[in-house]
Formats: C-alpha cells, structure tokens, sequence
C-alpha cells in the first residue's frame, strides 16, 4: 500500500483491494461474493442504464482512539435504501444482506480506514442496479447489490470552514411528488447542471428551492439545510429532501442540548434572520454556510461574519465527531464496534 497522507484527502474515488457482490436472481438474494475487480459486466438492456432503476447509500466508518472501527446508524441506512427500492420498484435487499456485505467490505479492506485523528474516514457506498434486460419501461427482474469502499476527508474543500451557497430558482433536483425523499441516481443527475455552474460561479454547491411554490428553501446537492435562531435549530419539512441521518442526529443532539427543534417550511425571507446556517450529510457531515447568494435576486445572506463557524454548529460538529469516533458517550446508541 502507497503512503497515503490522510489529512490530506479529498472526498473522491479511492481503489482498494476489494468490494462485495450480491445477485437478485429467481425471486432471491444469492450468496455474498468478494471482487477485486472495479468492474461489472452487465447487459446492454440492464433497467439501470435506461430507466434508472438506481439506488446508493452513503455512510461511514471511523477510527477511534481506542484503535476501534464504529459503524455510525447503519441500520437508518439500510431503512432508507429499502424505501428507495419500494420508490423506483426494486428488489430489497434485506437487512442480513446489507449489514453482512458492509462490514465484510471494511474489514476487508481495514487498512484504509483512515487513522484517529485525521479527520478522515472511511466511505462505504452501497448500491443497487437493476441489471435484469428490459426494453419496454418496467422493472427488471434481476438485481445486483455491491459495497465499496474508499478513505475521504471532506467534502467540501473547506472543511470545517464556512462555505458558499448559492441559491437557484432556474433548476429543480427534484419534483414535488417526485423522487426527491429517496436517494436515486436520477435526483443527482437532475442536480449536475445547478450544482457545476454553482461551483463555476464560486460557490460549494447550489441550494435547491421546494419546486412548487419555489419559496422555501429545500436542500443543498448533497446536503440538508438547517438556519438556527434564538437557541432554536429549524430544518426544512419537505416531501421533495432527502431524509437525512445526520440531520436526524443533529436533531436529537440539539434536544440534548436543550434547544428547540422545527421542522417546517423556511421561506426564502427567513433566511436573513438566522444566526447560524449550515449544510449537513454523511460526506459533508456539518458545514457552516457563510454565505448564501441569491442568484436571481442578486442578494446576498453573511453569516460567520468572522470566517469561523458560529458556537452551537461548532458545538453540534465537536459532539457527532466524538460519538462517531467513540470519544463521547453513545447515548443513543448510534454506532456498532465492527469486531
Ligand atoms: N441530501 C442529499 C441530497 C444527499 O445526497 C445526502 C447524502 O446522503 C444528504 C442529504 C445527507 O444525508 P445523510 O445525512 O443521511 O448522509
Ligand atoms: C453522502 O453524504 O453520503 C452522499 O451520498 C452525498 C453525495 C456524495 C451524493
């Protein structure tokens, strides 16, 4: 294994030695297969190059002080990529099949689960493809569900610092009873266009409007929303935003901490009267926003008025980090020590 300098990895593919498999044929899930190979072979017709029947998840495992590696809520991720397959009609993987594969992925490839430390970790991408033939528009019938794994530091280059956002209302990532509460391919294809000219123009990523009204904020690319305001942490409600863990967990963090916690519609007025903004996700997990543009209106949203992230983001960040890494008492019960 190269010298890999882990403090300094970007959020990006990384090749390691190898990725479990899993084969919907006949009705059922066959046995795990362990490749070493990035490839797949699939048919010309496969559903997933045509119709898009494509689910992934996004989650991660850490390496605490105590030399441990800790899933963080695997079992939400799993809820949630079976809600994806119900969405676009897809074989479910079932929780056996799903926890088996991810963890005989980390452990396979334990070497590259970054260090303590350096603020690192390691991705683990579940993914479902309908790989069945098809070429009128249905379902197929056979699924390939795969995990691999790669070591990530931030996703956004900033890191714990606070980033831009710019505020779209020319593109939707999603529909309003679309696809938007479940993580298939489509949405982050709907999202491409918003988001490079977002980075073009100098901003980490575009935020997305509720598309109907296009009046309250909905989400970042790959990220949730929450504004926070007399001691108070308000995220969007919406039927079109992805469900996210982090966010979920920031949530409950916030209760602890004896906040108040909203979840309702943010209309785009609303956004001059937080104190704190951030965007939040397994990659991103919380990223202070300094700055949101308005990119119609041309107005712009500061926050983090002195380059650093405001005191309860910084809290929230500080408290996840350590429950993830096995520092901070698990009172929830969020992780599981991979043995
Ligand atoms: N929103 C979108 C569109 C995402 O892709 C993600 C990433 O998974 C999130 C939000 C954050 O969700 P989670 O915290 O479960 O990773
Ligand atoms: C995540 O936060 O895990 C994501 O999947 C976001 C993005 C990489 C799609």
């Amino acid at each position: 294994m190269e010298n890999i300098e882990w403090g300094k990895l970007p959020f990006g593919y990384f090749k390691t030695d190898y990725n479990v498999r899993c084969y919907w044929r006949d009705g059922k899930w066959g046995e795990l297969e362990i490749s070493s190979s990035e490839h797949i072979n699939i048919h010309i017709a496969a559903t997933c190059l045509h119709y898009g029947q494509e689910a992934f998840e996004g989650m991660k495992a850490f390496r605490g002080k105590d030399g441990k590696i800790r899933l963080f809520r695997w079992e939400e991720n799993w809820k949630r990529m079976k809600r994806s397959a119900e969405g676009i009609v897809m074989a479910e993987v079932t929780k056996d099949v799903f926890y088996n594969a991810i963890v005989k992925a980390v452990k396979l490839n334990e070497k590259y689960v970054p260090p303590y430390g350096t603020g690192a970790s390691l991705y683990i991408r579940p993914l479902l493809i309908g790989t069945g033939a098809e070429v009128g528009v249905k379902p197929a019938k056979e699924y390939m569900f795969m995990v691999f794994v790669g070591p990530v530091g931030p996703y956004f280059k900033e890191g714990f610092n606070p980033v831009s956002l710019q505020l779209v209302y020319d593109y939707d990532r999603a529909a309003p009873q679309g696809t938007g509460h479940i993580k298939v391919g489509g949405n982050y294809a709907a999202s491409l266009r918003a988001g490079l000219r977002a980075k073009d123009e100098g901003h980490a990523s575009a935020l997305f409007l509720e598309a109907k009204e296009k009046k309250y904020i909905d989400e970042a690319g790959p990220a949730n929303f929450f504004g926070i305001k007399n001691n108070t942490y308000i995220t969007p409600e919406s039927r079109s935003i992805l469900p996210s863990i982090t966010n979920m967990s920031i949530q409950q963090l916030c209760k602890d901490m004896g906040m108040d916690v909203e979840k309702r519609n943010i209309p785009v007025e609303e956004l001059e009267s937080f104190e704190e903004v951030g965007a939040c996700g397994t990659a991103a997990i919380i990223s202070p926003v300094g700055k949101i543009v308005d990119r119609d209106n041309k107005k712009v949203y500061e926050y983090c008025k002195d380059g650093v992230a405001g005191p309860i983001s910084t809290k929230l960040y500080v408290t996840l980090r350590a429950i993830q890494e096995g520092e901070e008492e698990d009172s929830h019960g969020w992780t599981e020590v991979i043995e």
